[in-house]
This record gives C-alpha cells, sequence and structure tokens, in this order.
C-alpha cells in the first residue's frame, strides 16, 4: 500500500468508501477507521487493520433516524426521548438488527450498535453514501483511541489510503453505550454522554460494570486504553519506592506535582474543567507514554458527570490485565 495521505477531500473519501476501501474518519469523539458496514469483506478488513478479535463487534454509523430504521426492527419506545436529544451526538444504541447488517459486524449478536455523529465532516461523508458506515476507534486493538488525524496516522500508516481531517475531536471519549432489555435502560459503556445527562432525559438507568467475561459487551475488556509504559494508580509517596523520581510520568487532574519535572507531566485541567479533561485525556496520555518514562502515575478526576467515563478509563489504561 502506498502511504496514507490526510486531507479534507469528501470527494476522496467518498470515492473510495464506494471502492470497497476503508479510511479513518472524524468524529465529535474519536476518530473512527470507517467501512461499508453492510459488506462483509469491508468489515473483515477493519477488523484486520486494527488486529481487533472478530468477537468485539463493530458500531454502525449512519446519518439520520430514518437510515437506522432501514437496518435495525425497530427504536423501543422508551428510547426515543433519548433519540431525540443525543442522536445526532455521542450516543450509541444497541438495537435488533435486520438481516442485511452482516454477522462479522455484530460478531453475531442479534443486536446492533448504532450511533449519529455530529461532526459536520462525519455527517456530510454519511450523507454523500447509500449504505452505513462500520467505524471501531482507528486505534490498534487495545491501545488509547486517536483524537487527531494525525494519531491515526501515527499508528496506521501504510495500512489505510486516506484519513479525513476534522481537526481535533471535540469531545475527545468514546460515544457512552445503552441498550434497552428486560424493560430497563442500561449504560453498557461509560461515555461523552454522562449518566446524568440520560437520566435528566429518561429518570434513573442501570450501569453494568465490565469485565472481559461479560459477553454483553464483548469489547469492554479491562485493558482497554493501556499505553506502552506501565501506568499505576498510585499516589508518588508509593511510587518513588520503586521508581527513580525523574523516570516518573505524571497525569494530573488540576494541577501539576511539585515532586516531579514538569517536562513528564500533563495536566487535564488546570481550571477542573470535567469537559477539557475528557478532550485532553488520551491526548496527552499519547504524548506521556511517547516519553523516556518506566512509568506514569494516573490521578483519578472527580467522580462524577464525565468524570466516572474519564475515571473509567483511567482504570483500565492502569489495569494489569
Ligand atoms: O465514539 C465512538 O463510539 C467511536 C466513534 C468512532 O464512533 N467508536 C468506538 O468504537 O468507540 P469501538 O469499536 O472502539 O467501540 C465500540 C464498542 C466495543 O467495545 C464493542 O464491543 C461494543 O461497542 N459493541 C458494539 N456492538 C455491540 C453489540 N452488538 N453488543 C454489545 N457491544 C457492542
Ligand atoms: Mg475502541
Amino acid at each position: 500500500m502506498v502511504s496514507t495521505a490526510i486531507g479534507m477531500s469528501i470527494d476522496r473519501a467518498v470515492q473510495l468508501l464506494r471502492a470497497g476501501e476503508i479510511i479513518g474518519m472524524p468524529t465529535e469523539t474519536v476518530y473512527g477507521l470507517a467501512g461499508n458496514g453492510l459488506a462483509p469483506t469491508v468489515v473483515a478488513k477493519i477488523y484486520a487493520a486494527k488486529n481487533r478479535p472478530s468477537f468485539d463487534p463493530m458500531i454502525l454509523h449512519a446519518y439520520s433516524k430514518e437510515a437506522i430504521l432501514s437496518f435495525v426492527k425497530d427504536i423501543p419506545d422508551p428510547l426515543l426521548p433519548l433519540v431525540e436529544k443525543f442522536m445526532p451526538g455521542p450516543l450509541t444504541i444497541l438495537l435488533e438488527k435486520k438481516d442485511i447488517v452482516p454477522d462479522v459486524l455484530t460478531a453475531g449478536l442479534p443486536k446492533v450498535a448504532v450511533r449519529i455523529p455530529s461532526h459536520k465532516l462525519a455527517r456530510e461523508l454519511l450523507k454523500h453514501l447509500d449504505f452505513p458506515l462500520a467505524a471501531p476507534s482507528a486505534n490498534p486493538f487495545g491501545y488509547i483511541s486517536p483524537t487527531t488525524a494525525l494519531h491515526v496516522k501515527d499508528q496506521l500508516e501504510g495500512i489505510i489510503p486516506y484519513i479525513l481531517d476534522g481537526g481535533s475531536c471535540e469531545k475527545g471519549l468514546e460515544s457512552t453505550i445503552i441498550e434497552y432489555e428486560d424493560n430497563k435502560i442500561v449504560v453498557l459503556r461509560k461515555g461523552s454522554v454522562s449518566i446524568e445527562d440520560i437520566e435528566s432525559v429518561v429518570g434513573k438507568v442501570d450501569v453494568r460494570s465490565h469485565s472481559s467475561s461479560n459477553p454483553k459487551a464483548p469489547g469492554m475488556i479491562k485493558s482497554h486504553y493501556a499505553p506502552r509504559i506501565a501506568t499505576t494508580l498510585n499516589s508518588i509517596h508509593h511510587t518513588r519506592k520503586s521508581y527513580k523520581l525523574n523516570r516518573i510520568g505524571y497525569l494530573g487532574w488540576n494541577k501539576m506535582s511539585v515532586q516531579l519535572d514538569k517536562n513528564n507531566q500533563r495536566v487535564l485541567s488546570f481550571a477542573g474543567d470535567l469537559n477539557e479533561a475528557a478532550r485532553n485525556l488520551f491526548r496527552y496520555l499519547r504524548e506521556l507514554d511517547a516519553l523516556d518514562l518506566d512509568i506514569i502515575i494516573l490521578k483519578k478526576v472527580p467522580n462524577l458527570g464525565l468524570g466516572r467515563a474519564i475515571n473509567d478509563k483511567l482504570n483500565r489504561a492502569a489495569a494489569k490485565d
């Protein structure tokens, strides 16, 4: 394959996708690795490019609610207020699929995950296509999700022909995934729509915690989002017993540590703003991961609103298996 181009041409992106290629696509959450979601060979290509196990299903991205209804059986009534409020937006819902959705996309599951991105270029792209786009986050399996076109290029150079450049992702965290089952709305993945935001529309919901043994959410294995360098949730006081101070990196919430080298630190939001923290999280993890360090300390953020999703990612980044 030739080298991977970055550009803003919708025409080029449309042409490639129609020809069965896979490309990098911006969304408001993170960049996706997109291809025709109704073509099994294209979906297989995405699994291969990401090194993703075939038991881990993908999200279908569509332009509109009408488009979604062409490949799912129906949208349960209790979900409609959430569809109205957050679609387009960073909410993904699981719905009973129709037969045109290939089994390889859902890893054989009867439900398909669907979302309507709100990013301007993603919308323009989808508007030009007569098929939905399968798009997992555009990172190799188990690594940090990309929030710029360059992040995608860093990891998929030579593997895909094109990355549609939509700038830095506005949200920075993946979509929130929900489903309706046993007459209840359940949050399966914490993401860019906070649980509080969902509950303000539909009242109390269930939140399921994930592990690799949870068949409902095969992708939510614990070590997701893990950087290359070891990470810990332990304190500096504890970590310095085993590591030299100048070999310790630090991802802070709203302030630096005075004990560590400034160059080895990133602060999610000096203003203590969780939206800003979410936007910076994956970028800073990548930046720290590129430094010559032995361990990175991750500081938890306040556990409310988007903070719950951020802390969930930090827990997974620091998980040992
Ligand atoms: O924000 C996002 O959701 C981004 C952008 C690109 O849209 N996409 C994304 O996709 O995060 P991915 O593949 O990295 O994560 C999707 C998660 C996976 O953990 C997968 O296991 C779960 O959704 N999933 C997809 N379909 C499912 C299904 N039918 N049942 C249960 N879980 C499903
Ligand atoms: Mg992912």
